[in-house]
């Protein structure tokens, strides 16, 4: 047998509780490569707030390089009420909006999943939550986040416009269409594509590009479409009468943020950004929680590091067909989760209180036991 080259990884811990789930992640990898013989070429770097503190920028070009020389990039969050005085320009965020915009990240698959043993711990009914798993798909290199004309004029008053634009072409609403098409094709085989047509010309296009796709190429799957306000109520009303949603940058944003709390906490919710693969044949990948740095808990030990977790077990899927290793992740966070052990943001009565790093060691103790 010939020794599979190491995967090589760039992990970016980025600010605020980035740093606290990324170290739990830490720990699954060191089990990786002791229990089960992978071998990992890990660089890690600094972005954010914490580049600032170091560079004076938010990312440098340096780690741009090294994002798209790894095999793929593992993101913890940024963002650093810190840091608000250096204007939008150095504004921590745009760490992630360069990568996703530089390595043309435009896929982003957000899972909303509920784990059996925390049908209790949404804020909805058990009965509405129960076996739910949905996969909303967010573009993410275009739409009103980068679209020009942007900025903020002065007008002849003295008062100020400010503006932004929401731009999408044929093929870059192709690309991602796509993406949730073949995605359906693995699944339950429902599309639903979501907009707002009655008033954006960007949503009109975007409907007919994905009717287009969908009779030319897909017509297996079946294919909704939904007004992007009426999408939102129909999560909370009644989320399981969805698949696959496929929308745009800033709905894909919100929807999912919404859709974290079906499955119990913001803090569980994983997610994988791909582009379209290369040459090589490589795909460019990066994976991150949907959370932000939680400045709110920050520094506590308290903050949940699933979704962080979760979003490892995608990079082992996805970037290197490693199933059996993430299922056993998935599996071994769903009996941690069985066994009653609870961080704040998921704790209900009855359930044992636990840390970050507590709920992180409990994970691996799970994994040993798959292992003997
Ligand atoms: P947030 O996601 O950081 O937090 C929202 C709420 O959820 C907070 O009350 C927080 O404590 C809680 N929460 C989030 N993750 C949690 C976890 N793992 N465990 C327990 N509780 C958790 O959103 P925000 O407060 O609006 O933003 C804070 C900063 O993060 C901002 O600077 C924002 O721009 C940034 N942000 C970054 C990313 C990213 O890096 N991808 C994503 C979202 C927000
Ligand atoms: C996310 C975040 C980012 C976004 C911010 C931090 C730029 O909210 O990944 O969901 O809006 O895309
Ligand atoms: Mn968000």
């Amino acid at each position: 047998m010939t020794a599979q080259p190491a995967k090589k990884l760039l992990v970016l811990p980025g600010d605020g509780i980035g740093p606290e789930v990324m170290r739990e992640v830490g720990r699954i990898i060191t089990w990786l490569e002791e229990k089960r013989g992978l071998s990992f070429e890990i660089t890690e770097d600094l972005v954010g707030g914490a580049s600032l503190a170091e560079y004076g920028e938010p990312i440098r070009d340096e780690v741009i390089e090294k994002a798209r020389a790894a095999d793929a990039v593992l993101f913890g969050s940024v963002g650093d009420p810190r840091w608000n005085h250096v204007g939008f320009e150095k504004r921590p965020e745009l760490a992630i909006l360069k990568l996703r915009q530089e390595l043309a990240l435009f896929a982003n698959l957000r899972p909303a999943k509920v784990f059996d043993a925390l049908v209790d711990a949404s804020t909805l009914k058990p009965d509405v939550v129960r076996g739910l798993d949905i996969m909303i798909v967010r573009e993410t290199v275009g739409g009103i986040y980068f679209g020009n004309p942007r900025g903020i004029e002065t007008l002849p008053d003295g008062s100020k416009r400010g503006i932004n634009t929401e731009v999408y072409t044929t093929s870059e609403i192709e690309r991602v269409a796509r993406v949730a098409f073949d995605l359906a094709r693995k699944r339950s085989g429902r599309v639903c594509s979501v907009e707002k047509c009655n008033v954006m010309e960007s949503g009109l296009l975007w409907k007919e590009v994905v009717t287009d796709l969908h009779t030319r190429e897909y017509q297996d799957v079946e294919l909704s479409h939904m007004l992007a306000d009426n999408c939102a109520m129909q999560l909370v009303r009644n989320p399981r009468q969805f698949d696959v949603i496929v929308t745009g940058n800033l709905f894909g944003d919100l929807l999912s943020d919404l859709a974290s709390m079906l499955t119990g906490s913001l803090g569980m919710l994983p997610s994988a950004t791909l582009g379209a693969p290369g040459a090589n044949g490589k795909t460019p990948a990066l994976y991150e929680p949907i959370h932000g740095s939680a400045p709110d808990i920050a520094g506590q030990g308290i903050a949940n590091p699933i979704a962080q977790i979760l979003s490892f077990a995608m990079l082992l899927r996805y970037s290197f067909d490693l199933q059996e290793e993430g299922q056993l992740i998935e599996d071994a966070v769903s009996n941690v989760l069985a066994s009653g052990l609870r961080t704040a943001d998921i704790m209900s009565e009855g359930m044992a209180r636990v840390g970050t790093s507590v709920m992180g060691e409990a994970i691996v103790r799970e994994l040993d036991k798959f292992q003997k």
